[in-house]
């Protein structure tokens, strides 16, 4: 297959089989039949988001308003970066998924990628309701496009904005393939500095309306994350030339330049300066989280010696863990999955 095939729309004269279904070059009907599905994981995915649904505005931000006029400068300088680069990446997710969609032959599959782009939206629109109650609408405004005026955060957004153009430009197996591993990324290794500077203010016993919501969001990202590395493994098998040894060199040294911009990033906006949180610490929890990603799919580590998660770094799984609906990644299910929306809260 050397042409990405746009799926059809109405295609009376589509496969109904299930053993003819494709992740990518199908001939798909695009009937929402959930009783025949090829992908198992699917089903035990489609049940989680839906019983991860939660509503912004249910937090009580009243505490974050007080508290946000009292943050060290330091802490209010990395709320907003931190705030506004993850604004952008939810902001460009919600835009992009419906692209990679498109190319999609898996119905069943296709239908994960729709609630994840709700979901998406939830996580810009939750930021928007952050920034609303706690400033004024010029500051508000001033996060949201600070990259008009912050060369770093610029340069992170123009990183992925540019791998997903590429994929506006070329439609070719090889270019799904990486726009996939950039969604892996996003979903795995980019959000978490500032999961890490949240969970911090958490720790301090600061802005617990915003760490809350950042909860919540960080419990979205898990599926999203499922989702991405189950559409990649289902790839490898149904089209192990886009996993040549030379193409997976190419996916690990991807997650490595994500995890070098990565920890950059938390240098710029996290430093020394904070309370509780260093430079090292975020290098080895970000090397360790490339590492994690990378067995993910099968692929060898990236930083030799990072394998297990910085015992300085355990309160971070503590804070995204308090839940009781887990999701373990390797087995690609979901180990509980009780008729739940909300967080547990056991901190
Ligand atoms: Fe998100
Ligand atoms: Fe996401």
């Amino acid at each position: 297959m050397s042409e990405l095939v746009k799926k059809p729309l109405f295609n009376p004269e589509g496969d109904i089989e299930v053993t003819k279904r494709k992740m990518i070059g199908g001939n798909t009907t695009n009937l929402n039949d959930f009783n025949h599905m090829k992908y198992n994981w699917v089903s035990d995915w489609y049940r989680q988001a839906m019983n991860n649904f939660w509503v912004p505005e249910e937090i009580n931000l009243s505490v974050d308003i007080k508290d946000y006029k009292m943050l060290p400068a330091a802490e209010r300088r990395a709320y907003d970066k931190i705030l506004s680069f993850l604004i952008f990446l939810d902001s460009i997710q919600t835009a992009n998924l419906p692209n990679i969609g498109e190319y999609i032959t898996a119905n069943e599959v296709n239908l994960c990628l729709s609630i994840q782009t709700f979901q998406e939206a939830v996580h810009s629109q939750s930021y928007s309701y952050m920034l609303d109650t706690i400033c004024e609408p010029q500051e508000r405004n001033a996060v949201l496009y600070q990259w008009k005026e912050d060369r770093h955060l610029l340069e992170r957004n123009e990183f992925i904005g540019n791998l997903y153009n590429a994929f506006q430009e070329e439609k070719s197996p090889e270019m799904l393939a990486c726009t996939l591993i950039a969604n892996y990324i996003l979903e795995g290794i980019y959000f978490y500095s500032g999961f890490m500077f949240f969970y911090n203010l958490g720790r301090n016993r600061r802005m617990p309306g915003s760490v809350q919501e950042i909860r919540y969001i960080n419990r979205d990202e898990n599926t999203h994350l499922w989702l991405f590395r189950s559409i990649l493994m289902e790839l490898k098998k149904e089209e192990p030339w886009l996993f040549t040894a030379e193409k997976t060199e190419k996916y690990r040294s991807m997650i490595r330049e994500g995890c070098e911009q990565e920890i950059r990033w938390g240098h710029y906006v996290i430093g020394d300066d904070i309370q509780g949180l260093n430079r090292e610490m975020i290098t080895d929890y970000i090397q360790y989280l490339g590492n994690l990603r990378c067995r993910g799919l099968e692929l060898e580590p990236v930083y030799e010696g990072h394998e297990k998660e910085p015992e300085s770094m355990s309160w971070v799984s503590q804070f995204s863990n308090a839940n009781m609906i887990k999701t373990d990644f390797f087995e690609a299910r979901s180990t509980a999955y009780a008729k739940s929306s909300a967080l547990v809260d056991d901190l």
